[in-house]
């Protein structure tokens, strides 16, 4: 194993780092999530933590802020060597974080979700409620968030939701800002204003930890890497040093590449025909086609209406005209128990919210909405079960100690997964997968790509929403392009390339 070698420090102008982690050691029931790490910060430069799902990167996340006790090892700041009792003590230390799976209230406002545990107080100890919303609306100026603090939390997007977060962890005077994730939530603009932002907080030579799984920000925005695999350090240096295939080596152990499945374009019966469909507000005249077999891949910028229109078709809401055809019969979908009694399912982008089921095993989170498949006496039942999640579960390259662990235990990438397997195991007709490998490393991805064109062999149709281009060109059999609420191109063959798509999605050039 390398440790941090000390001629990064002369690199980089010498600057000693502001937090070093050394030896640090988490050990849960079952699982090593850290064995031995090294992590050190530097000021005024990112560091991007990459590793698999299940790597140990929100765990070292956690211990840095003081969620977690290590159970052996040593941290310092300054040189110094410091204990975190508990989160407040990290945050005392100047040490802040964005999460991959926040917590946020609903119930409250912007403003008191920025100032929660720290609200400004005024005379006799009172939060001093005009002081907070002032400072609320200047770190949101700050991040160029277009939010009143007064709005109450549960009205906002999950972008949105994002950047109160973001706007939280800016609102204590940080030395160390550490970012899980940060940009899976994000549209494209959310996302460049928040690569500036990152700009502005090294020029103010805060230190950054920076945990993505997409390697085009991490060459853009990070001075430094260190990789993780399974709870283990196995190498930091400068960014500079290395390229993409050498950083996928040190996460994986091995060569990725990211070549797609090889399909045989299928010509099967018409599952699915969309009629006309349109929403108040979200979307009009939609009108496609999806036949058993294909992989259709809806592409556009965030914000077209793609997933708006995967949520009417799954009936979690209601087009206000339009009716779609299963087999040739027309059907009303007003719910997504009546989508599920048609065989059409939908795994939605934002998992956390919508998917697992924390507290629940693996087992029974993958075979929930199945049961009626797996249950006949009751012995037979677990025996089953367990089989039906082991298949689906090993397919997808999901990392869990065992099935009956509980769902919340697992990494954020890992729940994903879970997610993907239950529905899958539905046996659906008809699958929508919005953002499938949003959140998972580049090795399960192409598990993930290998078992999508398995099934869809197996005749499922896929509708498969990304704003991964090369993933929507590598799957797809045919592209739909939507922009503002509108199917504005079907493209296929040799008409799917990169530029097409972007240009299309874009309305620069041609028909609009
Ligand atoms: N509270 C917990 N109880 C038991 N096991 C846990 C707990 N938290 C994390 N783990 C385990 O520790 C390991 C590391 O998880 P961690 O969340 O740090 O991964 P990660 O690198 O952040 O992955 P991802 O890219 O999927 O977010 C995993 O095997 C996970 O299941
Ligand atoms: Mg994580």
């Amino acid at each position: 194993m390398l440790q941090i070698a000390p001629t990064d420090r002369e690199a980089l102008g010498g600057v000693s780092p502001v937090m070093r982690l050394d030896g640090i050691t988490k050990t849960f029931p079952g699982v090593k999530a850290l064995d031995g790490v090294s992590l050190a910060l530097y000021p005024g430069q990112v560091t991007a933590l990459v590793g698999e799902n299940g790597a140990g990167k929100s765990t070292i996340v956690k211990v840095l802020t003081g969620i977690y006790r290590p159970d052996g090892g040593e941290m310092s700041v300054d040189g110094k060597p410091v204990q975190f009792a508990g989160a407040q003590d990290a945050t005392a230390a100047g040490i802040t974080a964005i999460h991959q799976e926040t917590v946020l209230f609903d119930e409250l406002t912007v403003a008191e979700n920025i100032f929660i545990g720290h609200a400004p107080r005024g005379r006799f100890g009172l939060i001093d409620w005009a002081a907070m919303k002032a400072r609320a609306a200047e770190i949101l100026r700050r991040i160029d968030a277009p939010l009143d603090p007064m709005t109450p939390l549960r009205e906002l997007g999950i972008a949105n939701k994002h950047l109160v977060a973001i706007a939280r962890a800016l609102s204590v005077d940080a030395r160390v800002v550490i970012m899980d994730e940060p940009t899976a939530a994000l549209s494209q603009k959310e996302i460049e204003e928040l690569y500036a932002l990152v700009e502005r907080l090294k020029a103010e030579g805060r230190a950054i930890l920076f945990i993505s799984h997409k390697f085009d920000e991490i060459f853009r925005i990070a001075d430094r890497y260190t990789v993780f695999r399974d709870g283990s350090h196995v190498g930091s240096g400068l960014m500079a040093d290395v390229d993409e295939a050498t950083l996928v080596r040190m996460m994986v152990g091995r060569d990725v590449d990211q070549i797609f499945p090889k399909r045989a374009h299928v010509v099967g019966d018409e599952v699915l025909k969309v009629v006309g469909y349109a929403h108040p507000t979200e979307f009009d005249e939609i009108n496609f086609d999806l036949k058993r077999g294909e992989i259709l891949g809806f592409y556009g910028l965030v914000g077209a209406g793609r997933s708006e229109l995967m949520q009417a078709l799954f009936g979690i809401t209601r087009p206000s005209k339009g009716a779609v055809r299963i087999d040739g019969n027309v059907r009303v979908i007003r719910s997504p128990a009546e989508a599920i009694a048609n065989g059409i399912v939908y795994v939605p982008e934002d998992r956390g919210k919508q998917g697992a089921v924390i507290g629940l095993p693996i087992f029974q989170n993958v075979t929930l909405p199945s049961l009626g498949r797996t249950s006949r006496s009751g012995f037979l039942r677990l025996a089953e079960e367990f089989a039906l999640a082991r298949q689906y579960v090993e397919r997808l390259d999901l990392r869990a100690a065992a099935l009956d662990q509980d769902v919340g235990t697992l990494s954020g990438g890992n729940q994903q997964k879970v997610v993907i397997a239950k529905w899958l195991a539905t046996k659906p007709r008809v699958i929508i997968l919005d953002e499938p490998t949003k959140g998972i490393d580049i090795g399960s991805k192409a598990a993930v790509h290998a078992f999508m064109a398995e099934l869809a062999a197996e005749g499922l149709a896929v509708i498969m929403v990304s704003s991964e281009i090369p993933e929507v060109l590598g799957m797809s059999d045919r592209v739909i392009v939507m922009r503002e609420g509108l199917i504005v191109a079907e493209v296929s063959g040799d008409e799917m390339t990169p530029e097409v798509l972007v240009r299309h999605a874009a309305g620069i050039g041609g028909e609009r």
